[in-house]
């Protein structure tokens, strides 16, 4: 039997994909390489290029393959770009969903892991966040993952599909050895930007907000190891193996680093100042996410192992400095 990983070639699914090999499993992958990169698989990976909304394409792997359980990273994962493209969101990640739902339904494959995200809580009303707390998105894209946890719960009651939805916060680092790591065509995030002044590709890294409630008036974050992620994805699988019931974890390390303590941070790793600027706030940022993972941690037995925010900022850094324009695909 083999686990259907959809989206393998992305940056959290690429390291997942690395760690169920390792585990023994017998994996396939399916990614439209939109945004996902074949050099990010190792190319004994049996890889299906191809959309997960056509049913054409999941028909063939479900055929040719005896499937036992689906990861779901494939989406589109961009919070700006949700905000000013919303029915972009909607049909790629709720429709890749329904149609991935289908498919599973039609044979009778039961078990789904879902890559979810902190963003479906919204402004939080307090911190660390429980799994029990109001979820209330603040933007398309965190709306779209909600959208795509209720599907699967319904599902679930009328076609017996178990899922685990797993809420990451903030998603960081790389592979030790630096092989694979995070490379988006238009970045984003928080690390990856900070490590691009170092690594001479910006000036400087601009600060959104610096008179947010905290206290260096900076932004605070739950920045977890992209491997401890792949590590829960595991866990959940094993979870649902073993019988245990739809769910949803959040996925945090459950300690805060503000921006500032951030680019001091990488400042450390790198060896190097890091120029910064201050900057507007960013809409839609809100001040302090911070997870409780004790969910996670008590039912999958999951723990992260790289809870140091240096160590996390170190492996970014040894894949940017190794792949400063990212993949060359
Ligand atoms: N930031 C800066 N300067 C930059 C980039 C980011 O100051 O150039 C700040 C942001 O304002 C934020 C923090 O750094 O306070 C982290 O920003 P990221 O864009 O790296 O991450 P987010 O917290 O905005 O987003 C993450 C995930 C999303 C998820 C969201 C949940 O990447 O997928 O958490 O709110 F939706």
């Amino acid at each position: 039997m083999s686990v259907l990983i959809c989206g393998g070639a992305g940056y959290i699914g690429s390291h997942a994909v690395k760690k169920f090999v390792e585990a023994g499993e017998d994996v396939i992958v399916v990614d439209s390489l939109e945004t996902g990169h074949r050099a990010a698989l190792d190319p004994g990976v049996k890889l299906y290029v191809g959309d997960i909304r056509f049913a054409t394409v999941l028909e063939q792997i479900f055929d040719e393959n005896k499937i036992d359980a689906v990861i779901h990273f494939a989406a589109n994962s961009l919070v700006g770009e949700s905000v000013a493209h919303p029915l972009k969101y909607f049909n790629n990640n709720v429709g890749g969903m329904q149609s991935l739902l289908e498919a599973m339904a039609r044979h009778d494959v039961k078990r789904i892991v879902f890559s979810s995200t902190a963003a479906v809580y919204g402004e939080p009303t307090k911190v660390p966040i429980e799994e029990d707390d109001p979820t209330l998105p603040t933007n398309p894209y965190g709306e779209t993952k909600l959208a795509m946890e209720k599907m699967m719960k319904w599902v679930s009651r009328a076609d017996g599909i178990d899922f685990v939805s797993l809420r990451y916060f903030n998603a960081a680092g790389a592979i030790e050895d630096g092989s694979i790591g995070e490379a988006h065509v238009r970045e984003t995030h928080l690390i990856p930007l900070i490590l691009q002044v170092p690594l001479g590709k910006r000036e400087a890294i601009t600060i959104f907000g610096t008179d947010y409630p905290t206290e260096d008036g900076t932004c605070i974050r739950d920045y977890i190891h992209v491997l401890d992620l792949a590590d829960a994805h595991l866990k959940a699988l094993e979870y649902l193996r073993a019988g245990g019931g739809s769910n949803i974890f959040n996925l945090g390390s459950g300690a805060g680093f503000s921006v500032k303590q951030m680019i001091k941070a990488a400042e450390k790793v790198t060896g190097q100042a890091i120029k910064v600027k201050l900057g507007d706030r960013r809409a839609g940022d809100p001040a302090v996410l911070i997870a409780s993972s004790e969910k996670a941690r008590r039912v999958l037995g999951w723990t992260p192992k790289f809870d140091d925010v240096e160590k996390i900022i170190a492996d970014a850094w040894t894949w940017h400095r190794a792949h400063p324009d990212g993949y060359n695909d």
